[in-house]
């Protein structure tokens, strides 16, 4: 699968007219192989006021021509990063397919709706444990963790809904630019970027590998 994709490239001339469309056309490729574990897992990476990054794996939740959706606790390190400055960058390493996708853009949280309808979907567990958890800040044990949860699972019984935490939610990267990745022989490999125009639309651009 990994030579098939490395044998047959990526040429401008067949990329989809969105970003997004292409990536569509990767994502179900990476989805259906099941070498890929999680592939709809991302390396976000966010950068505080003073320019320092930091990086971390969330799992992408939601995508369409407005953005890339992942889910999170707002307080947390990346939560207030995006606060401060939302320049972020994603990465999908799809390595067992030689590709990996680059999107840079900016975060903007979603709005309370779409949050409150994504967090019905999510596990009892996951629910409580979004409240259970000051996500990124230090704590003095596992214990401490367990006995939140243990105290929310007793007020918030699997019948009863979980209201959804003011401090959890999402945020959707809005693309600046898409870079899409296709490892080929002799370190020759492809790059294609789609680039915003200010007006709307996209250009594409080669890269060298
Ligand atoms: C495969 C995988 C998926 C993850 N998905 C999420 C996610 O969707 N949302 C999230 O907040 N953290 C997720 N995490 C945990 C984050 O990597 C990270 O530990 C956490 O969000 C705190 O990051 P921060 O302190 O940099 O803000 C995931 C971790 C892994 C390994």
């Amino acid at each position: 699968m990994r030579r098939h994709y490395e044998a047959e490239g990526l040429v401008r001339s067949q990329l989809a007219g969105t970003p997004v469309e292409q990536f569509g056309r990767w994502f179900r490729e990476a989805t259906d192989n099941p070498a890929v574990f999680e592939p709809n897992a991302m390396v976000v990476s966010t950068a505080d006021a003073q320019g320092r990054p930091s990086s971390r794996t969330v799992l992408l939740k939601h995508y369409d021509e407005r953005g890339f959706v992942f889910y999170t606790n707002y307080g947390s390190r990346k939560g207030r990063e995006l606060t401060e400055n939302p320049h972020v960058s994603l990465l999908f390493p799809w390595y067992p397919l030689a590709r990996q996708v680059i999107v840079t853009g900016t975060a903007a949280r979603t709005g309370r709706d779409e949050t409150a309808a994504y967090f019905r979907t999510r596990p009892h567990g996951s629910q409580l444990g979004a409240w259970a958890s000051e996500q990124s800040t230090v704590i003095s044990s596992r214990e401490e963790l367990d006995r939140a949860f243990t105290e929310l699972d007793a007020r918030y019984p699997a019948d009863e809904q979980v209201p959804v935490p003011p401090h959890w939610g999402g945020f959707r990267v809005v693309p600046q630019s898409v870079e899409f990745w296709q490892g080929r022989s002799n370190r020759l490999h492809d790059r294609l970027r789609y680039v915003a125009l200010p007006g709307g639309g996209w250009r594409t651009e080669r890269l060298s590998p």
